[in-house]
């Protein structure tokens, strides 16, 4: 089905819904999530963790989705044209441009850590061996190998890019999150019965709040506009492919739900077993690459299950990062006039240019060149998730709370409601009040502006 406009759309509600999860669930949840809760400190995090997917996630996304459907362009566009008069808005959609490369410069590189892993899971299950924490480091520490994984990645990436929105996207996304969903519960049973699995329980669950202090506030915001594809046009442009009867409010939650207990899910195969195994939770971006093999070594067909689980998890990052480059595509198409595949190889070019530095950061090659105390792969997650994403947030909250007609947002907002239902009301006043404070706090506390924590 086409949109009104002549542009793609997808094909159906299902089609809408499982594209934005395709887009959301991705290595925020399996590496991102467990990786963050280790190192801020466990249950404190996953707390706050929660409540800015619920009080400022789901609003941002619901913005992004009304502009995106009322607008039917691409991010750079619906932003300078949305406020009329303004198109200094417009500037959402750059920095939103700049964000979807910073990411994809580690975001590739881990990528390229998971397809290995499908790969190195094989030989290991046919040689009956089991992968260690040295085939992990002798991997992201290595020169030549990750930037092979990391091209092969950008390269089948743009390959379904260059194919078209419903044709590329769907098709991928559609059939196998539920196959992940069931063998993340298949690999929690398995880690909740070691033994001594219950302090993993524990330190995801029971929150100490003293641990709450500004950069871990920040991380979980942070990580709550990672995780949703927010604050940077992704949405934006999905929003654009929304079909009409779509409930924009209904569609973000049950996305948010989806996502969020993926995380969870994900964090309960990871930390019964760091906790049963003796492993550090502060284990860093390793974290899931050392447990996961070890939850499944001494189950029955555990090494065939391991080459599952990295095959799933390589097939759920090809969902966000088709989302992730579909942003600047999108834009050089609609702007530039130039064909897909053009697009995607252009965008494809600026993201190689940053990803081999944050690849080689983690290697002797570039280890000791740090900016701000961190390598190129640390700056660039912290800078795309913790500066540009919230940054991008606040902004799209004041245009959609405060620019846009109140009138023109609650329409598109409750589109397929005879009248204004209560979630839509209550969406609007998060829209405008509470999703723009707590972001604005939780940025001016990091600054030192503000002691909240
Ligand atoms: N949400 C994805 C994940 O958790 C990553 C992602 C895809 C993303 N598109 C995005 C993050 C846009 C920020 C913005 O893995």
């Amino acid at each position: 089905m086409s949109a009104p406009t002549g542009r793609d759309a997808f094909a159906s509600n299902l089609g809408a819904f499982a594209a934005t999860v395709g887009s959301a669930i991705g290595l925020g949840n399996i590496w991102k999530f467990p990786y963050l809760t280790g190192s801020n400190g466990g249950a404190a995090f996953v707390l706050t963790y929660l409540l800015a997917v619920a009080l400022v996630g789901i609003p941002v996304m619901a913005v992004e989705h009304v502009i995106g459907r009322k607008m039917r362009l691409n991010a750079v566009h619906a932003y300078r044209s949305v406020v009329p008069g303004q198109p200094f808005w417009s500037a959402i959609g750059w920095v939103g441009l700049v964000s979807a490369i910073l990411i994809m410069a580690f975001y590739t590189d881990v990528a390229g850590w998971v397809f290995a892993y499908v790969f190195k899971s094989l030989g290991a299950f046919v040689s009956g061996s089991t992968l260690t924490p040295e085939t992990f480091g002798a991997l992201a520490g290595g020169t030549w190998e990750p930037l092979f994984w990391q091209v092969a990645v950008l390269g089948l990436t743009m390959g379904i890019i260059a194919a078209g929105v419903s044709k590329g996207i769907e098709k991928v996304t559609k059939r196998l999150m539920p196959l992940l969903f069931v063998l993340l519960i298949v690999c929690d049973l398995r880690a909740l019965s070691l033994p001594g699995a219950f302090a993993g329980v524990e330190y995801l669950f029971a929150p100490d709040l003293s641990k709450l202090t500004g950069p871990v506030l920040l991380a979980a915001l942070g990580l709550a506009f990672f995780k949703l594809s927010l604050g940077m046009g992704t949405m934006t442009t999905y929003g654009s492919y929304l079909p009409e009867q779509t409930r924009i409010v209904p569609n973000a939650a049950r996305v948010a739900l989806a996502d969020t207990l993926v995380s969870l899910l994900a964090g309960l195969a990871v930390f019964p077993a760091v906790f049963a195994f003796g492993c550090t939770p502060a284990g860093g971006p390793g974290l899931l690459f050392n447990t996961i093999p070890l939850v499944f070594a001494k189950m029955p067909m555990g090494g065939l299950f391991t080459v599952l689980f990295f095959l799933l998890a390589a097939i759920a990052t090809i969902g966000a990062m088709v989302s992730l480059i579909e942003v600047p595509v999108a834009w050089l198409v609609e702007k530039g006039h130039v064909r897909r595949p053009v697009a995607a190889m252009i965008t494809g070019a600026f993201m190689l240019a940053l990803g081999v530095p944050a690849t080689l950061s983690q290697s002797p090659v570039l280890a000791d060149v740090k900016v701000f105390g961190m390598t190129f792969f640390d700056l660039f997650d912290f800078l795309s998730s913790n500066v540009f994403l919230p940054v991008g947030g606040l902004a799209i909250a004041i245009v959609g709370g405060w620019l846009v007609s109140r009138d023109a947002f609650k329409k598109e907002l409750n589109k397929g409601y005879a009248a204004e239902p209560w979630h839509g009301r209550a969406v609007y006043g998060f829209v405008r009040f509470v999703a723009p404070a707590l972001i604005l706090l939780i940025l001016l506390n990091s600054l030192g502006v503000l002691r909240l924590a």
